[in-house]
């Protein structure tokens, strides 16, 4: 989509959404930057790159001021990226009830309030490409019940969408990062162990860059994926087609593969 049209991310201020933004402004939409915290960072590096871009300061899970939002926005969306998500660290007998609500209001039903207000503006313009921020961990137990079953919904939530949304001309697809550098993961990332246990399960043996996410997230809200819908990309360096040799230890890995 290009000019006359905008492009709303949601978690842009930080991270994959920030990445995102600068993709979809290369396009010629003005970009809608939402974000809890205030996105003026990402707006300076959107306009120094010749991009056009405005920030709302909301929080996706409040369905009036979303709403707000929505009504404001400069142009016509015509592309809805899902990013703003937050993760609490805790197994299921250590998550509270709040902390349980909180990591889903946030990761999916801040998605479907988001969907519910700009769904329909998409639709009167003509119809448009949603891309939804789910995770690898919503393809595999990854130890944090409340972050995995919000991603697991947002897969679900995607595929159900589907065909939906096609008789609004509105595409939906999902992008599933693997380790990606962040705000997300920061103080995680930090810890040696982890890192070097990351970068070991990933077959391309790096951590992932916001960029490396956000081309995904471009491509499927391209022309290039006008036939793709209901789907997700996984983006992970290949990490969860190896986890489980993982999980099964080095050397029964080191077996497999020098045995063939
Ligand atoms: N970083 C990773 O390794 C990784 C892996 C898989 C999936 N993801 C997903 O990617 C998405 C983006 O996260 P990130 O990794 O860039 O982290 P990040 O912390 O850098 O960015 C998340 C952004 O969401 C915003 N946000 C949080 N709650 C919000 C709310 N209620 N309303 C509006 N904005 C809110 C934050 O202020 C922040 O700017 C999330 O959905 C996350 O679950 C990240």
């Amino acid at each position: 989509m290009s000019a006359q049209s905008c492009a709303v991310v949601t978690g842009a201020a930080s991270g994959i959404g920030r990445a995102c933004a600068l993709r979809l402004a290369e396009t010629g939409s003005v970009v809608a930057l939402l974000d809890l915290n205030g996105a003026g960072e990402t707006r300076k590096l959107v306009e120094e790159r010749g991009g056009r871009a405005v920030e709302f300061t909301v929080d996706v899970t409040d369905d009036e001021a979303v709403r707000t939002v929505v009504g404001k926005l400069p142009e016509p969306p015509r592309t809805l990226v899902n990013a703003a998500g937050i993760i609490i660290r805790k197994k299921l007998l250590e998550s509270s009830v709040e902390e349980w609500r909180r990591v889903l209001d946030v990761n999916l039903t801040g998605y479907f309030i988001m969907l519910r207000h700009v769904v329909p503006a998409m639709a009167r313009a003509g119809g448009g490409a949603i891309v939804q921020i789910a995770s690898i961990a919503g393809h595999t137990g990854y130890g944090f019940s409340s972050y995995t079953a919000a991603k697991g919904g947002v897969l679900a939530l995607t595929r159900q969408l589907a065909a939906e949304l096609a008789e609004q001309g509105i595409r939906i697809n999902s992008v599933s990062p693997g380790g990606v550098h962040s705000g997300l993961n920061r103080d995680t990332l930090a810890n040696e162990t982890i890192r070097s246990a990351t970068v070991g399960n990933t077959p391309l043996g790096r951590i992932g860059e916001p960029d490396d996410i956000a081309r995904a997230v471009a491509f499927l809200a391209g022309p290039g994926a006008d036939f793709v819908t209901g789907t997700d990309l996984v983006v992970d360096g290949g990490m969860i087609s190896t986890i489980h040799w993982g999980n099964a230890g080095g050397e029964l890995h080191s077996f497999h593969t020098r045995e063939g």
